[in-house]
């Protein structure tokens, strides 16, 4: 039942090297959003190491969601609903929120709901332009989820309550977010890498170094109508099995970076970059440029212009012939600087509304898993308390 002035949901997410929890109201209001960020703990090994990660909630769990109710000021008595990552991500990870929002539901007789980790990226941008006022949308919405696990693109809509969500689009090898931590790693600039090439890559020629598109055999799209030509019976634009995707491909930028590396000799310079910053511990953007020559930051400039040029150009081509009418770009890589700015362009010449999260709301936090719960709770969507972890779980 929903009381008079809210439904308050408190969110839990573990899925990562994040313990997150927050209580956010009907879905669009963040009243507390705590995250407790592992970054620390991973950094030496250059990635998320899963079972430090498993440890590493165990450990935050219990004081992160104290944190977020104390901020909210409210009792475990006074939510209306428990909301949890369910997948996908790490299974020990994953497990260690669930026990804990299983064992809380269970014992405040509250309603559980298990939420889909990317759904949860999704809803991250409803949560921000909610809190801009934005309660119209132009279905179908075309969402770009870009993280360091996932690179994927999903149609999106609305019946009622309820989302629908399909995937046109995913990356077929390595994610965004994770060529931008191995590009990082790669040249000596630690963990996790996309932040720090954001701030890096101001400093560089983006057309220095020229990187070739990457190549993905698709199903030949002329022999198939186009979404914009056939709808479905409610008018929305339908994709059946076997019809055209617009997927992603980042391993061969990765390896051209290597190559670049190689055939320059910058091996040793990045070893002495490497060996300077993890003596500093915590460098700041003037140790970064202390330690990178003009040719690392013309490289890095380069790499992040191609990658942002290659997500807004398969991003646009599917919104086209999908003929959507808002574009949402969401997860880690949408906090990037460039990204968001050359995708506010395209999207202006486009005649497409972009939205974005609020950019401590595009890397893991809670706040977006709740958010994502509210739908669910007005349908009475919940999940039994049998239910658990799913590590690949799909979306859609
Ligand atoms: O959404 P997220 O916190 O976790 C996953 O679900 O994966 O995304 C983390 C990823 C990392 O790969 C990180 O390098 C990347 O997002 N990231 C960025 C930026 N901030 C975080 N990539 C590019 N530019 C940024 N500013
Ligand atoms: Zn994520």
């Amino acid at each position: 039942m929903e009381t008079m002035n809210g439904t308050y949901i408190l969110g839990i997410e573990s899925s990562c090297d994040e313990t997150a929890a927050a209580v956010v109201r009907s879905g669009e209001e963040i009243v507390s959003n705590v995250v407790a960020s592992q970054i620390g703990t991973h950094q030496p090994y250059g990635g998320v190491v899963p079972e430090l990660a498993s440890r590493e909630h165990l450990r935050a769990i219990v004081p992160v969601v104290r944190t977020a109710l104390a901020d909210a000021g409210r009792t475990f008595q006074s939510l209306d609903a428990l909301a949890v990552t369910q997948g996908p991500g790490l299974a020990g990870a994953l497990l260690v929120g669930i026990s804990y929002a299983k064992a809380l539901a269970f014992a405040l007789d509250k309603p559980l709901i298990a939420v889909n980790h990317l759904e949860g990226h999704i809803h991250a941008v409803l949560l921000e332009e909610r809190r801009k006022g934005n309660h119209e949308m132009q279905f179908p919405v075309l969402a770009l989820v870009v993280s360091g696990g996932h690179t994927h693109l999903y149609l999106a809509e609305q019946r009622g309550s309820s989302w629908t969500y399909q995937n046109i689009g995913r990356t077929r090898d390595d994610a965004a977010g994770e060529a931008f931590d191995k590009v990082a790693k790669l040249l000596g600039l630690g963990y996790p890498g996309g932040p720090v090439i954001d701030r890096l890559a101001g400093h560089g020629d983006p057309t220095a170094v020229k990187f070739a598109p990457a190549q993905i055999k698709h199903p030949d799209r002329r022999s198939l109508p186009t979404f914009s030509q056939r709808t479905r019976k409610d008018g929305a634009p339908a994709m059946l099995e076997g019809e055209p995707r617009f997927d992603f491909s980042y391993s061969g930028i990765k390896t051209a970076v290597l190559r670049y590396v190689e055939v320059h000799n910058l091996r040793a310079a990045i070893e002495q970059r490497r060996t300077a910053l993890a003596e500093i511990g915590k460098p700041k953007l003037e140790d970064y440029l202390a330690h990178c020559d003009r040719q690392t930051l013309n490289l890095v400039a380069s790499f992040q212009r191609a990658m942002v040029e290659d997500l807004i150009g398969k991003t646009l081509a599917a919104a086209r012939a999908c003929g959507v009418g808002t574009l949402f770009v969401t997860g880690g890589v949408a906090a990037n600087h460039e990204l968001r700015q050359r995708f506010e362009q395209a999207g202006a010449r486009e005649g497409l509304p972009v939205y974005f999260p609020a950019r401590p709301l595009a890397t893991d936090n809670a706040a977006m898993i709740a958010a994502a719960a509210y739908p669910k709770f007005l349908t009475g969507d919940f999940a039994p308390l049998d239910f658990s972890a799913e590590a690949g779980l799909a979306l859609g």
